[in-house]
Parts: structure tokens; C-alpha cells; sequence
């Protein structure tokens, strides 16, 4: 059965990195990809592989939109389509020759995305709630995770690592019952966290001094984005989206956004700063965690033991599962489920 993993829409790159004359080499789902743009400046993504004798695109030169292969010199337009043939043709461009292996790319929110099949499940990536609301300040973090997707998309909606690995910082330890409402559906994983106050570590006593219940829910999306919300008491909020990129089955290379509206903290430059600096740390945290976790698993297999508090990632792997096995995740049931556990 084939993987439905590969339908769905992935970054390849941040907008800001592919300049008119860059050429970037890629890898998602182990292909690899070459990323350029075209003369209309739109992106293009192709397999990293020259239609001739196959040369690595991605080490020719762009110029004008067009893509010269190191070797002979084929060159390619910004549809993906070959253009010229130097050696058959001399130098004059020609008529479009042929069609090159070209993905669908859309560019949307500072990213690049592109789907590796004809037949996308959707027609436009997720786009990130608050993106484009000027209320809010943002803050952006890219790190490559030595694990696999279902690893990382467990880990960023996963509580009960949070007082361990992340203590101090992001939560203390304090043996508190936390209570959540768990809704899946259509390849949405909703929880709706009811009763916390004490998840802002060593920020606490400016983030939530009164130690009141604030607003927190955490989302998935199949395959692969998290979306974490955290309504502070006031007007106060944070929003966490992280896109985890599978590059290979054991690597994965994260996006997360940060938006953020602090109130009059937004115009103040050591706000950026200390958010930037607190999320690396977390993230930093975490990769460790993440890296030894798959050196364990390749060398005993991925066995798992569960408990009803890893109700969540039972939810996420179960998705993910379905996908590889060739199944959309709206054919899994739905569920709607109470869970409690401590922290
Ligand atoms: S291999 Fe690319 S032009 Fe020959
Ligand atoms: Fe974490």
C-alpha cells in the first residue's frame, strides 16, 4: 500500500533564503529536490535529478529564471520544462523540449511549500492562524530533529515532558491533576486543557501573577502541524505552530512560528530577544531528548509502552499509521474522550 504521506503540502524553504540566483538542494519523504526561481520570481521544485544523464540539478547555476545543468548545460525554465540543449542546438534557446519533474509549490506566509504528488488532499497548505493580524508580533525557529515525524509531532503536543525536560523554564514540577477534553476528527486532534495555572516556569510571575486558569488548547493536523494556543488572563496570548518536515524516516527538520501579542511588551526590542532565546532553549531541549530517543530506537525497534495519559499520542500515531498504510484519516472513528494525569 502507498504512503498517503506524500500528498500532503511540506516547506521546502523560507521565502527569504531562495534569492533570484539560488539554488537549493532539498530533501522531503527521500526526495530529493532542487528549488529555484523561475522569471516570474514564482518557486520552482524539481527532482534533484537532470533529465539527460542525470547530474544533481541543485549544483548548476540560475540565472534570469533559467536552470543550467552542471554537466552539459541543459537548461530549465521555471515550469520545470527544458528549454534548451546546448550541444544538440548550440546556445539559442529553443522551443519548450520536454517536461521536467516539476511539484506543485505554492508560496504562502514567508514559506515555500510544495507537494510531492499531482493529487494534493488539499488545495492550499494550512495557513497559520493570526499570521497576517498586525495585533500580533512574531518570532520564527528553524532546527533539525534526528527522529521521525510521529516522534516530533508527539513530543510538541505532549504535557507530561514538559515538567521534566523543560523545568524551570516552560513548567515546574507540581504534582497538580491536569484535565483535558480530547476531540479527534477528520485527521483534527483537538484538546482543551481545563484547569492550569502553573505552565509558565520562571516567567509566572509576569505571564500569570494570580495563578488564575488561563486558555489552553493544543491542535493537530495531520500529518504534520501543531498549533498551541495559550490565552493568558487579560488580553495577553501566544500561538505556537510547528511544521515538522520529514526529510528521511529517521529526520525531520521543524519550522516553528511563534505569534505573539503581549501588549505593549510587543514594542519593546528585548521582548523579541527573550521570546527567541526561551523558545531555542525549550526547542534545544528537546532535540536532545528527541536525538537519543532514536539512537535507543535504532538499535532495540520502536516498542512502546502506553498508559491511558499517552491517550494523545495513541490519537496522533494512529493517524500517522493510517496515512503509511494508505488510508485517509477521516476513515478512522471519531473520538471524544476526558483524560486527566499530573504534572
Ligand atoms: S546531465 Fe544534465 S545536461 Fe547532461
Ligand atoms: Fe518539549
Amino acid at each position: 500500500m502507498n504512503s498517503l504521506l506524500q500528498h500532503y503540502w511540506y516547506i521546502v524553504a523560507e521565502s527569504s533564503e531562495l534569492t533570484a540566483d539560488k539554488v537549493l538542494a532539498r530533501q522531503i519523504l527521500d526526495e530529493w529536490l532542487v528549488v529555484f526561481r523561475g522569471e516570474d520570481n514564482k518557486p520552482c521544485v524539481m527532482r534533484d535529478k537532470c533529465l539527460h544523464r542525470c547530474a544533481r540539478l541543485s549544483k548548476g547555476e540560475v540565472s534570469k529564471g533559467l536552470l543550467t545543468c552542471p554537466y552539459h548545460g541543459w537548461v530549465y525554465n521555471g515550469k520545470g520544462q527544458l528549454v534548451s540543449v546546448p550541444a544538440h542546438f548550440g546556445q539559442r534557446k529553443e522551443e519548450v523540449m520536454n517536461v521536467s519533474h516539476a511539484f506543485a509549490c505554492i508560496e504562502q506566509e514567508g514559506y515555500i511549500y510544495v507537494c510531492l504528488s499531482n493529487k494534493p488532499l488539499a488545495s492550499k497548505p494550512y495557513a497559520m492562524p493570526q499570521f497576517n493580524n498586525g495585533r500580533y508580533k512574531k518570532v520564527r525557529l528553524v532546527n533539525v530533529f534526528n527522529n521521525t515525524l510521529a516522534n516530533c509531532v508527539e513530543n510538541f503536543i505532549d504535557i507530561p515532558h514538559t515538567a521534566f525536560v523543560h523545568q524551570g523554564i516552560f513548567r515546574k514540577k507540581a504534582n497538580e491533576q491536569i484535565k483535558a477534553k480530547v476531540k479527534r476528527e477528520n485527521g483534527h486532534i483537538q484538546i482543551d486543557y481545563e484547569n492550569e495555572k502553573n505552565n509558565l516556569g520562571s516567567f509566572s510571575w509576569l505571564l500569570n501573577p494570580k495563578k488564575k486558569v488561563i486558555f489552553h488548547q493544543d491542535n493537530y493536523y495531520a500529518p504534520n502541524i501543531t498549533h498551541v494556543i495559550y490565552r493568558l488572563t487579560g488580553k495577553w496570548e501566544y500561538r505556537i505552530t510547528s511544521q515538522t518536515v520529514p526529510i528521511t524516516n529517521e529526520t525531520s527538520i521543524v519550522y516553528t512560528e511563534i505569534c505573539y501579542d503581549f501588549g505593549l511588551w510587543n514594542y519593546h526590542p528585548f521582548t523579541k530577544w527573550l521570546i527567541k532565546r526561551q523558545a531555542q532553549k525549550v526547542i534545544d531541549q528537546d532535540m536532545n531528548i528527541l536525538n537519543d530517543q532514536m539512537t535507543v530506537i535504532k538499535k532495540y525497534g520502536q516498542k512502546f509502552s502506553t498508559t491511558s495519559a499517552d491517550l494523545i499520542h495513541h490519537y496522533t500515531s494512529e493517524i500517522i499509521d493510517a496515512l503509511n498504510n494508505g488510508l485517509e484519516p477521516q476513515m478512522l472513528p471519531d473520538q471524544e474522550k476526558e483524560i486527566t494525569f499530573w504534572v
